[in-house]
């Protein structure tokens, strides 16, 4: 199950402003829970991941001088990205910070796949192409790098690493929002325990994110 394919999170009236972010996090938070039980195919196909972090050059960012993608240690806020997304459709934002261009597209499928725009290779700008095979690609024109859509993974051309993924949620009046990110090839569970850190302690506890249990075992100890 996708995460389009899920209940409403919140009955009633659609969230918005603070509320909406809660119910993405509180969903995403959720939904990778489940997914520990599942494959990580399974977790692929329900969120996916963009976040861009070459704000200029691979060169800079390879030398750690340069800002990259994912390197937020703090949850990001909530973002809203669109009021909907029809299949075969992106759209571009900024993501977490407002220099972090990043891509959100709805495969044929109804899977929701977010993507750093900023090419692992020179940090040139990633685009959609809807028009290249069942799931479209994407292409960084500077030196036809490609990208799987699915999963981020470079098919062809000379980029090094996969495009960082945005975690992407949709709630029940169809809006899509960003609400956490990865860096490249960094599993989904190290992102978010990463980015929860010690801000969010329920739901690291939740997750299972090292560290957690333990803290919770000592909350409930009897004094
Ligand atoms: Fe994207 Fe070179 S900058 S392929």
């Amino acid at each position: 199950m996708s995460v389009t394919e899920q209940p409403p999170p919140h009955p009633g009236p659609a969230p918005d402003g603070g509320a909406a972010a809660d119910a993405a996090i509180e969903q995403l938070r959720d939904r990778i829970s489940a997914d520990s039980l599942t494959t990580r195919r399974d977790y692929l196909r329900i969120v996916a991941t963009v976040s861009g972090g070459l704000a200029i050059g691979g060169v800079g960012v390879a030398a750690g001088i340069l800002h990259r993608h994912g390197d937020n240690e703090g949850l990001p806020d909530p973002k809203k990205v669109a009021d909907r997304l029809a299949p075969g459709e992106s759209v571009a934002f900024r993501f977490p910070g407002e220099d972090d261009r990043a891509l959100a597209v709805r495969l044929g499928d109804g899977s929701l796949v977010g993507y750093s725009a900023v090419c692992t290779h020179l940090a040139c700008g990633v685009l959609w192409r809807k028009d290249r095979g069942p799931d479209g690609e994407l292409y960084c024109p500077c030196h036809e790098g490609v990208f799987d859509a699915r999963t981020g993974e470079v098919t062809a051309g000379p980029p090094p690493r996969p495009l960082p993924r945005i975690y992407l949620t949709e709630q029940a009046d169809g809006s899509v929002w960003a609400v956490a990110t990865a860096r490249s090839g960094e599993p989904a569970k190290d992102a978010l325990c990463r980015q929860f850190g010690d801000s969010h302690p329920v739901e690291s506890a939740r997750l299972g994110c090292p560290g957690s249990a333990r803290a919770g075992s000592t909350e409930r100890r009897p004094t």
